[in-house]
């Protein structure tokens, strides 16, 4: 019997090395193991040897079963392992050039952010950052906005609520809340706190306001912001900037116009249109892009200037807006949802 154990597991690992399918295994397995198996015959001899025998040739037996038991094992950890290999195909080698069309382009927000960077730092401007967790202080009051303006209303405004806290954004006062920034005008606020006049910042970024998302709507979009303090600045300062602004930006031919409008924190107060009629997606004569004015006296006694001494003027604009106008784009919604087949169209630059 232990001769034919021993060449029965000979047999075997000779066997189930070559076998390289499921089918094969569980054939070979039946073969041996199952219940007509021939490890399964010779251990049904045992019943025929004297019972003095028995322990010592069961030991034999199991020790056998065992090794056999741990070859299959083998064979099937081989079979999955190659499986594996097969539904992953042919190894990869990192170290080739990537596959793709070349390095990232920027988005088509960017671009224009830059470009309106670039032309404001020529001129003088510095870029200043600021949170997009703000608080009631530099969002609204300090900027001469009341607090039953419709801007602070909860229906209007992301508050957080009153147990939350940003250990790296200042309060002003202890009770105040925190909010998501419905405009980036609180930059100005933060600057001026900072230090006296002169001043001539532009801050770009993100912004928050509670709005259902449509074509021409977003809930979070961008925008730029300008703030210009210094002495005897004019209202014919502004127009020139602005003027100069758009121009840069998309071309000769570009005019821009202001009408009379409130805010709390420029007096006299304007919205600003745009009319660029040579590009070639734009149909309407004059395109509403922001908001601007002088900065009003109250903004400047909250941050401690002398209104006697200094004069200024602000105006902030969406980006979305203004991009849409540039590149003739109809639905906001395109600038957030990553496409390539939208975002590949700007890989030239502005
Ligand atoms: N904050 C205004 C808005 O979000 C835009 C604006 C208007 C900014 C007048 C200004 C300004 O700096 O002077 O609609």
């Amino acid at each position: 019997m232990h001769e034919q154990l021993s060449s029965l597991l000979a047999k075997a690992s000779t066997e189930l090395q070559s076998l390289r399918t499921r089918p094969e295994l569980e054939a070979a397995k039946a073969r041996y193991v199952g219940p007509n198996g021939e490890l399964t015959a010779v251990m049904k001899q045992m019943g025929t040897v004297p019972k003095e025998q028995r322990p010592a040739l069961g030991k034999v037996v199991n020790e056998h079963k065992g090794r056999l038991q741990a070859l299959l094992d083998d064979a099937l950890q081989r079979i999955d392992a190659s499986e594996l290999a097969a539904r992953l195909g042919p190894p990869i080698d990192p170290t080739l050039p990537s596959p793709d069309d070349g390095p990232g382009t920027f988005h088509p927000l960017t671009l224009v952010q830059e470009e309106l960077c670039r032309i404001l730092r020529k001129i003088g401007f510095t870029v200043a950052d600021g949170p997009e967790v703000e608080t009631e202080f530099y969002c609204f009051d300090a900027l001469n906005t009341a607090p039953d303006h419709p801007a602070r209303h909860a229906q209007d405004t992301f508050y957080f609520p009153a147990s939350a806290r940003f250990r790296n954004i200042s309060k002003h006062t202890p009770e105040e809340r925190y909010l998501l920034r419905t405009h980036t005008s609180s930059v100005q606020v933060r600057t001026m706190l900072k230090g006296p006049p002169p001043i001539r910042i532009v801050s770009p970024g993100r912004v928050y306001r509670r709005d259902t998302t449509d074509a021409s709507h977003s809930a979070n979009f961008h925008q730029i912001e300008c703030l210009y303090v210094d002495r005897n600045v004019t209202v014919r300062d502004l127009k020139a900037l602005l003027d100069h602004l758009f121009e840069a930006l998309l071309g000769p031919g570009t005019k821009t116009r202001f009408r009379p409008h409130y805010f709390g924190y420029t007096e006299p107060s304007f919205e600003v249109d745009l009319s660029a009629r040579h590009l070639p997606k734009v149909n309407k004569e004059w395109i509403e892009i922001g908001g601007c004015g002088m900065v009003d006296p109250e903004v400047f006694k909250a941050v401690g200037y002398d209104p006697e001494v200094w004069t200024g003027y602000a105006f902030g604009m969406g980006i979305e807006r203004l991009a849409m106008t540039l590149y003739g784009i109809d639905d906001i919604r395109l600038f957030y949802q990553n496409d390539l087949r939208f975002l590949n169209q700007f890989s030239k630059g502005l």
